[in-house]
């Protein structure tokens, strides 16, 4: 079963309204207040689509997210049933501090259809279109996913790219890389669009590699299920409260690898719009008492994927 065309429009429009809100703080060294906006103004657009959503990944539990909890109930409560992923403000730090690549983010799919990750890191790993199947796997360790990618790409180690987010826990991969004399792409925050990187041919980015948010794994799975590109997650956890959470939200099998399918099955939407310019998308430009925002929509049944630029009303 596909999702209709018509709710692509209306998934931008909430990742429009995220964007506008975060963009307000943008600079303003609060990282906070730019989340809580971008969360008010997508949940009031949610609110409006004729759907019955129900958050799965979102802003954390009941108890501790005010709005756009996991299981919160979104939408008009009439219509077609669809489990939502959100991450109203992905680059809180960019946009505090007005730096490139703060976007705000959705995926939609049928109710059912998203892997409920919890708020927890999660080992990923993701290459581009056009490759074997299965030609990476987490338990293959850096050094043979880069031989079995250079060998399919017919390119010398050297010659590939990797997108690796900067933290210490990141050490030995970079300590492999190094030795193999791949060329390492650091990002500093907002792995969504570092995974989302491997799909785009202007970036040079082979692979993407490490350890970031779980929400994040899957929203960047569901924007790499349209754009026909591979990548596989693994959850882990530091402790035993992270594992009862993984638990509750019904994972029984802890360290189960999960390839996109696992994560997104059937139809799904994504939808990223610009907070700060960045390499997908241009952020937030106020022209009076209006504003421009830019987003990337890919819808997988329609082969949607197009740069959307709109000029909204505030
Ligand atoms: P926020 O926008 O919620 O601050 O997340 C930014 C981010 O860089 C994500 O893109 C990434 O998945 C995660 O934080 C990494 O977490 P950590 O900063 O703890 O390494």
């Amino acid at each position: 079963m596909t999702i209709d065309k018509t709710f692509i429009n209306s998934f931008a429009k909430t990742t429009e309204r995220g964007a506008y809100g975060a963009s307000t703080f943008k600079g303003k060294n609060n990282k906070i207040a730019a989340d809580q906006a971008a969360v008010d103004e997508m949940r009031n657009e949610l609110n409006k689509i004729n759907m019955k959503g129900k958050i799965v990944i979102g802003e954390g539990e009941m108890d501790e997210a005010p709005m756009l909890y996991i299981d919160e109930e979104v939408g008009t409560k009439q219509g077609e049933e669809f489990d939502i992923a959100v991450d109203p403000l992905e680059g809180t730090n960019f946009t505090a501090k007005n730096l490139p690549n703060a976007l705000s983010v959705l995926a939609a799919a049928k109710k059912g259809n998203l892997l409920k990750a919890p708020d927890i890191y999660m080992e990923k790993i993701a290459v581009g279109p056009n490759l074997p199947k299965n030609i990476i796997d987490l338990d293959f360790g850096v050094r043979k996913n880069i031989e079995l990618l250079s060998d399919a790409k017919n390119l010398e180690p050297s010659k590939l790219t990797a997108c690796v987010l900067k933290r210490t826990r990141h050490e030995e991969i970079i300590k492999t890389l190094n030795e193999m004399g791949v060329k390492i792409n650091y990002i500093s925050d907002g792995d969504v669009s570092g995974v989302i990187s491997v799909a785009d041919k202007k970036s040079e980015i082979d692979i993407y590699l490490g350890i970031g948010g779980g929400p994040e794994g899957v929203l960047a799975a569901a924007a790499l299920s349209c754009l026909g590109c591979q990548m596989q997650t693994r959850l882990v956890f530091q402790n035993d409260e992270e594992k009862d959470r993984a638990v509750k939200l019904g994972i029984t099998n802890l360290n189960e690898k999960y390839n996109i399918e696992d994560m997104i099955k059937g139809d799904v939407i994504f939808c990223a719009t610009g907070v700060t310019d960045g390499d997908l998308v241009k952020g937030i430009k106020n022209v009076n008492d209006s504003f421009i925002a830019e987003t990337l929509v890919l819808h997988k049944s329609s082969k949607t994927n197009k740069i959307l630029k709109n000029q909204i009303k505030k």
